[in-house]
């Protein structure tokens, strides 16, 4: 990356990236609790697609909304911006869909970005997971490892018990051995009914109490999720997982015919200076949801998490919006 555009990535996307969450963010808001998940899903996505044009760059979504022929907004390959610096762009306009619909905890808004080509091409299929925080020996975990030594050797380089860990995952019939056989050592294990981006982020936060993120999910979200790993300095391995050699050759197909079952770093899912940036829709251990304060009623208040690798800055950011002039 050239000095110029470092300086551009640093000094002014962050900014513009949160501007885009936020705008996702308080769309989707109004769909809070209403059933409607496809529907809180469209406005995250028109919002979304809105807020990108005011940004400066020549991006490409990477990471989307599904195939051209199947999503009529930030498909993977739309070219979003104004023009500028060749980027790439990774969305989840409404990451818990379901969470939303049910005014749950943990609804978000996601986009990550990096320098044109640093991001791994995931189809919509599913991952493995595993993710632990910073300021551990590196290979303390590993995919291929049993979740018995993981929990072992996390434990001892933290300076705990395995009764001491908290290990969270999505709580799915796929992951029922992985949570009998981490209770079976005594760790403690939170589920998630959804939103496995939120519970990677948490393994890197020592405000969540969460030591380490297990399991499968989307593999879309492995790739936003290692953004923000990135940033806050932790460690983390994907995997792909395909259901039939359809997947597999989709996969080979985006990712210039490397091996799709190898082991993936966090370089080979988002290499170079990246940044990336969530709004909550509703409130969670992350995030805070959007907020009207009943005194001035058209108003809304915002809780952002905005984080750059290359400045290692994790910033949160409180909004407060006018509706009337955003919306
Ligand atoms: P949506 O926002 O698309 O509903 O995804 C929610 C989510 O829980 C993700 O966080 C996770 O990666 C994926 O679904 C898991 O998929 P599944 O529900 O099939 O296990």
């Amino acid at each position: 990356m050239s000095v110029s555009s470092a300086a551009f990535v640093e000094n002014t996307l962050a900014f513009d990236l949160v501007h885009v969450t936020e705008a996702a963010a308080l769309a989707s808001a109004r769909w809070v609790g209403r059933g409607c998940k496809n529907d809180a899903d469209s406005a995250a996505v028109e919002a979304m697609r809105v807020a990108f044009d005011k940004i400066a760059i020549d991006g490409v979504v990477v990471i989307g909304e599904g195939e051209m022929d199947e999503a009529p907004m930030l498909y993977i390959g739309e070219k979003v911006g104004s023009g500028g610096v060749a980027m790439d762009i990774a969305v989840d306009p409404l990451e818990g869909t379901t969470l939303c619909a049910k005014a749950m905890p943990n609804a978000i808004t996601v986009v990550a970005l990096a320098e044109r080509g640093n991001l791994l091409h995931a189809p919509d299929i599913y991952m493995d997971k595993i993710i632990v925080g910073a300021g551990l020996p590196e290979g303390v975990v590993d995919l291929d490892t049993s979740i018995e030594n993981n929990l072992k050797n996390l434990a001892r380089a933290k300076g705990k018990s395995e009764q001491d860990l908290v290990l969270c995952t999505l709580e799915r019939e796929r992951h029922q051995d992985l949570i009998a056989r981490a209770r079976a050592v005594g760790a403690r294990v939170q589920l998630l009914t959804d939103g496995d981006v939120a519970g990677g982020i948490a393994a890197c936060l020592t405000t969540t109490g969460v030591d380490i993120y297990v399991g499968s999910g989307g593999a879309p979200e492995g790739v936003l999720t290692a953004v923000a790993i990135r940033c806050l300095g932790g460690q983390m391995q994907g995997r792909l997982l395909f259901e039939d050699d359809q997947q597999r050759q989709r996969a080979m197909a985006m990712n210039a015919h490397q091996d799709p079952s190898r082991k993936l770093g966090l370089y080979d899912m988002a290499a170079g200076a990246v940044l990336f940036s969530a709004t909550g829709v509703t409130s969670g251990t992350l995030l805070r949801g959007v907020r009207y304060p009943s005194h001035a009623p058209h108003r809304a208040m915002t809780h952002s998490l905005v984080m750059s690798s290359q400045s290692e800055t994790i910033r949160f950011i409180e909004t407060h919006h006018s509706i009337e002039n955003n919306f």
